[in-house]
Formats: C-alpha cells, structure tokens, sequence
C-alpha cells in the first residue's frame, strides 16, 4: 500500500479553532437571511416538509431531472407524486425542447438542480413554469453560496433547497426556503440525536489529520472511527445517517443541531467562496490537457463544490485515486429505477464517466498540486 503524502476527504474538514473563532454575521449571506428560511437536519428533509407547504398532493407530476442524486427522487416519491424525467445534456443544462415535449396536463411543478454550484438558467426555468403555471422547485443542495450573473441561486424557485455538509465543515444541516407566501410555516422540527451529531462532528474533526500528515496517522483515525460506531451499534442507538442515499423516514422531521448553528455563526462564508474558486481555477489550469474538465472555466459567481472531470473507467480512476490519498465522489453512479432505463443515454454517460475532484477551502496550493499530480498518474 502506498504511504501518501495527504489524504484529502471529498468534503472540508472541521478545523478545531472554529469552534472557538468569534461569531460573524451569518445573517448578510444568502441564503442565511432568506425571509423564509427553516432550518432541518438535512436538505431532503427540507424538501419533504417544503412540498406540503406548496400544496402539492399525491398523483400530481413532477418535471424531474434525469440526472439527479436519487434521494430527492425517493422523497418526492414517498410523497405519492409521479415524476416525468427530462433530459440534461452533456453539458449539465436543462433540455427544454423535452420539458416542452413532456408536459401534459397534470403536470404541477418543475424540479431543477444546479449541478455542482453551476447555474442552470433561472430565467428560462422561471419563464417555463409560469407560461405553463407550474411550480417551481430549485435544488440547491449542491450550489449554497453560488450565483448565476442575476443573482444567487435559489432565490428564483417557489421553494428552493440547501445542504449544508458538502459545502460547510458542520456534523450536518438542510435549509428550505419559501419564496412564495403560502401563510402557512412548516411543522416544529424534532430535535436531532446528540450521538449522531456527535459522531459526525468527530468525522469532520478527524479527517483533518489526512489533510495534515498523510497516509498513516488518517488510517488511525479510521480505526478510531470504526470501534467507535461498532460501540455505538451495540448500545443500539440510532444512525441518523448524514451524505447517505437511503431515505430513513424516521429522519425526516427532524431539525439541526445548536452544535451545528454554532460552527454556522463562526464561519467566514466569504473566505469559504473565495478558497473554493481558487482552487478550482487552479486545478482547472493544472488539469488543461490532462483529463477532460467539464467546466474549465469559472464564470460570474459560481462557488463550486467540486472539479468536475470525464474519465474513462471511472470505477478504477476513483479507487485508484483513493489508494493515492484522494477521495473523489462516486455518488451519482446509480439508475434510480423509476427512470426508463434506456431513455437517457447522454445521462447514463455522465453516469458512468462523471466523477469529481476535491477542492474545498480546506486545501491550500500545495494540496490541489497534490490532486493533479495524482490525476497525473492515474488517467
Ligand atoms: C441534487 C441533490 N438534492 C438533494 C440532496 C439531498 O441532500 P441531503 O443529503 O442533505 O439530504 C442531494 C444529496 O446529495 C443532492 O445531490
């Protein structure tokens, strides 16, 4: 096995000194200061508690992505809704001659996500659903903090939606927010279980020693992790499972932690835009010629969650990388199968080519040098 100089996590690791940094005013960032924004333990519990406030019931159809995470399909299915999937070309944009083509006269509500922080068009989506009188859901569970030229994400939609943890070095965290008056709030949230945030909190802390030292001190920390949920198994309590792509029910109604409004209050949201853009730009010029980018340029107000990249055999790139100290997000790999499965042939290509890189704020130069020189070697 390789002794690696890092091990980058495909998420920010918490640094220990934000827990005690002095609180910042989260309230001048979108979308912290949404008029109507409720905090939940994750995006998808945002979604299910967002839909019954849109008035939106069982049989009604939904225009969903056909590329998509799949939890949010689950959600919106257990919710009794019939999704009608719409293309997404291969490069991540809406394909609106399909929405056109597969409208009917059920059709409630558009869904659109922006995938990794970059924008679809708000404009024509807006435009679309209100010819057709149509909600609109904007998914932003990959683009909290990122813009379009306009404006910043999930400000267009009726309802939009957030993750906090992929883009945030907190245990966990959703937000919904309601940018159409319905005069109704959502529901009390039920508070989230301390073991489980603590666990995650432990997760976030941990993956810092890969950052710092390599290979040996991180596989110790995994050892740590291991025993630790193998104790928590035998107590018998619960996983409140965080970045998992099974819909646990029982999660649903549940809220964010206070430990997890704490960490929010002592984050400087603007460092993390600016870190997170950096990164990229330089990975993007490190990776000209090495690999296929799929955005190599940054454009307007984009906060990116990850480095896009097309590979080959993707399956081995991603092990291979991990062998090399690089986590990379293996995720969307997965047919949800209430999607035909022959329909989308540009998607199942995304599916099984797309795969992303690292560059969160907690990476300097030399750890985004690290990730090239690996992609380097593997591709
Ligand atoms: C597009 C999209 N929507 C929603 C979600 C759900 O987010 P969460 O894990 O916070 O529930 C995800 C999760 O990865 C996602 O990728």
């Amino acid at each position: 096995m390789h002794a690696n100089r890092y091990h980058i996590p495909q998420l920010q690791p918490l640094p220990p000194s934000i827990l005690v940094n002095r609180p910042a005013a989260l309230s001048s960032f979108y979308p912290f200061n949404a008029v109507d924004v409720y905090y939940y333990y994750l995006a998808r519990n945002a979604l299910w508690n967002g839909i019954d406030l849109l008035g939106l019931s069982p049989g009604d159809e939904v225009l969903m992505p056909a590329y998509h995470h799949g939890v949010e399909v689950e959600t919106l299915l257990r919710k009794g809704l019939k999704l009608r999937y719409y293309r997404i070309g291969a490069d991540l944009q809406v394909d609106f001659d399909h929405l056109r083509e597969i409208l009917t006269e059920r059709t409630r509500c558009l869904y659109a996500i922006h995938y990794f922080g970059f924008p679809q068009s708000n404009e024509k989506l807006s435009a679309f659903a209100r010819q057709h009188q149509l909600l609109y859901i904007e998914d932003c569970a990959l683009a909290l903090l990122s813009g379009s030229e306009e404006q910043p994400l999930g400000m267009a939609g009726d309802l939009s939606i957030f993750c906090l943890y992929k883009t945030l070095p907190v245990p966990h965290g959703g937000l919904l927010v309601m940018n159409r008056s319905v005069g109704r709030r959502p529901a009390f949230p039920d508070p989230p279980d301390l073991l489980s945030t603590a666990s995650c909190l432990g997760h976030r802390l941990l993956d810092n020693v890969g950052l710092i030292s390599g290979t040996w001190p991180y596989r110790i920390t995994q050892e740590f992790s291991a025993v630790a949920r193998a104790v928590k198994h035998r107590l018998g309590r619960p996983q409140a499972q965080v970045d998992s792509d099974l819909l646990q029910e029982d999660l649903l109604p549940v809220g964010i932690s206070q430990l997890t409004r704490h960490i929010l209050r002592r984050l400087d949201l603007e460092a993390v835009k600016t870190r997170r853009q950096e990164n990229y730009r330089l990975l993007s010029s490190l990776l000209e010629g090495v690999v296929e980018r799929v955005f190599p340029e940054l454009l307007g107000d984009v906060c990116p969650l990850f480095f896009p990249v097309c590979v080959e055999d993707k399956a081995k790139v991603h092990r291979e990388l991990n062998t090399r100290g690089v986590e990379s997000v293996y995720f969307w790999s997965k047919k949800h199968p209430d999607v035909p499965v022959d329909m989308f042939p540009e998607v199942n290509r995304l599916r099984d080519h797309l795969l992303e890189l690292p560059i969160h704020q907690g990476m300097s130069r030399a750890h985004v040098e690290y990730v090239a020189e690996k992609v380097r070697e593997v591709v």
